[in-house]
């Protein structure tokens, strides 16, 4: 018998810690043969800490539990699964309206468990990939429509394919962990509950590639989860997962994680290898494309947490199956993060093609405050500001883009009506000057002036010369700057004039 309570950082940052601890006297106490298991979050952050109790029926919850709510719910019948609690776990209607793929084991498994790893059919997808040649594994992976969960979508068979057909004695595989979009959370979610499925991923991509050394970059501010990882990383050597003859095969591959140093701009794929390699994060020039020159000049795949967690749902279960799911070209599954003014913020893992209403209402409840919502913002810092008035576009990266927007990497930020959206576009200027890594003008000079610009249309200084200023300073960044960081800021700015002129008004 199993009583589940989660180690994820959420859930410690609201007691599950201390929950755990006195389930664990009260177990030791009763001379129960119960198992404590500190399991990943299910995402459903309003009810955490979530404790589950095993029983013949399924995984019953109890949420959310506060240390000194334990007492009475173990005399209410916790041990056995009775008393005060809140139903199967997986017939809640947050959990019904789900697909979950990628996060399928998320607060299922034991994170550190290699063997619960395999009960679940932990290493499937790799197997499947090693009864391929590498070829075709890159050719299943295109024909998934996977695309990159990073943020740009870029369809990652088609960067596999491009590493593939590189000519190198030596060829890497890495992982952008350096989840710095403000709302985001589903990365660290995905390694502190799930971590060997993003080690099956990284491998499979190996395969695939011929690649025989793989990096996971991640961020300072996810302490708990580089010990998830790392502490996976040593289970899966003692399995045979990585090192050498993998799973009895010819494959070679090791993994190391590498922590960064707190810089926004260390997500961007480039200022990241510049770091692995030792350096400060500043953004290259594109060509040459990491696929082809990356980490120490070597053809090196890139790619995202979560697009890497994926690729082993899509061997074990097949290319079609996961293409079945989504909307024109934005096929499979997204993992959306609702965060911000919600009522139930937290991990939403459905198919594409949901509308932003859809998220925000029905799953989110609308916001905490209980006011009206005013505007979301979808994508990070650097995604558009939308209103209500278009909750009905499906989460689908052409509709967002032909509404000028971006669904990034997933995050939804819900503000209320008492928001201020000059000064959220002033936040996105001032967030871009003490992010820029400085390389190029139109970033590191135009977001300056962007807040100046901002500042003097609050105070009512020549608005409609300050607003074509704007809009021009805008234009000069999204054309001129290096990378998104200087060439998206523009994006939440004019978003929240277009559809919140009125607070632009001094
Ligand atoms: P990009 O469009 O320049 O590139 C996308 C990816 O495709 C890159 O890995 C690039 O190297 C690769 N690529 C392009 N052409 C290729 C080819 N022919 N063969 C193989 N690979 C090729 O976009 P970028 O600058 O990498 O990312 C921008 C996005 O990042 C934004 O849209 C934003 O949503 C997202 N972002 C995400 C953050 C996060 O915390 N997850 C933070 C900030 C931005
Ligand atoms: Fe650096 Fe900004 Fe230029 Fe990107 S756009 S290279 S962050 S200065």
């Amino acid at each position: 018998m199993k009583i589940f309570v989660p180690r994820d950082a959420a859930a410690r940052s609201v007691g599950a810690d201390e929950v755990a601890e006195r389930i664990t006297t009260a177990v030791e106490a009763s001379g129960r043969d119960i198992e404590i298991v500190r399991n990943g979050s299910r995402g459903m952050l309003w009810l955490e800490p979530l404790v589950e109790v095993e029983t013949a029926g399924g995984r019953v919850g109890y949420g959310p539990v506060a240390p000194e709510d334990v007492d009475g719910l173990i005399a209410g019948g916790l041990f056995d699964g009775t008393g005060a609690h809140l139903g199967l776990v997986e017939e809640l209607p947050w959990m019904k309206r789900q697909q979950r793929l990628t996060f399928s084991r998320v607060g299922v498994i034991d994170p550190r468990s290699g063997d619960d790893h395999a009960e679940h059919q932990g290493n499937k997808g790799l197997r499947a990939a090693l009864a391929l040649t590498p070829a075709e594994v890159v050719e299943e992976v295109v024909a998934s429509g996977l695309r990159g969960r990073g943020g740009a979508g870029f369809p990652t068979g088609i960067k596999w394919r491009t590493v593939l057909g590189a000519e190198s004695d030596l060829k890497f595989v890495c992982c952008n962990a350096d989840e710095g979009d403000s709302g985001t959370f589903a990365d660290r979610m995905l390694i502190e509950g799930d971590p060997f499925t993003l080690i099956e991923g990284m491998t499979i991509a190996a395969y695939a590639v011929g690649a025989t050394e793989g990096y996971v970059y991640l961020r300072s501010e996810y302490p708990d989860a580089v010990e998830a990882l790392n502490a996976a990383i040593r289970t899966a050597r003692e399995h045979g997962w990585l090192g050498s003859n993998i799973l009895g095969s010819d494959l070679t591959f090791d993994l190391h994680v590498r922590v960064g140093a707190g810089a926004y701009i260390c997500g961007e794929e480039t200022s990241m290898l510049e770091s692995l390699e030792g350096k400060r994060g500043m953004v290259r020039a594109k060509p040459p494309i990491p696929a082809l020159e990356g980490l120490f000049g070597r053809p090196t795949v890139v790619n995202n947490v979560l697009s890497l967690a994926t690729i082993p749902t899509i061997l074990a279960n097949g290319a079609k199956t996961y293409a079945a799911y989504g909307m024109g070209r934005s096929l499979g599954t997204n993992v959306f993060q609702l965060g911000g003014n919600i009522a139930r913020g937290g991990i939403v893992e459905t198919a594409f093609g949901i509308t932003l209403g859809e998220l925000v209402n029905d799953l989110g409840g609308g916001t905490a405050s209980k006011r009206p919502v005013r505007a979301v913002q979808v994508g990070g810092p650097l995604g558009a500001y939308l209103p209500v008035e278009q909750f009905d576009l499906p989460m689908d990266y052409e509709s967002f883009a032909a509404a000028g927007a971006m669904v990034g990497h997933g995050g939804i930020v819900v503000f209320d009506e008492t928001v201020d959206m000059s000064a959220m576009a002033r936040f996105a200027f001032e967030f871009c000057a003490e992010e820029s890594c400085g390389k190029c003008t139109p970033c590191r000079v135009g977001a300056v002036r962007g807040v100046e610009t901002i500042d003097r249309i609050r105070r009512g200084e020549d608005r409609k010369k300050n607003l074509v200023l704007l809009d021009d300073l805008c234009d000069l960044m999204t054309d001129g700057s290096l990378c998104a960081m200087g060439g998206l800021t523009p994006l939440p700015v004019r978003s929240a004039v277009r559809h919140f002129g009125e607070d632009f008004n001094a």
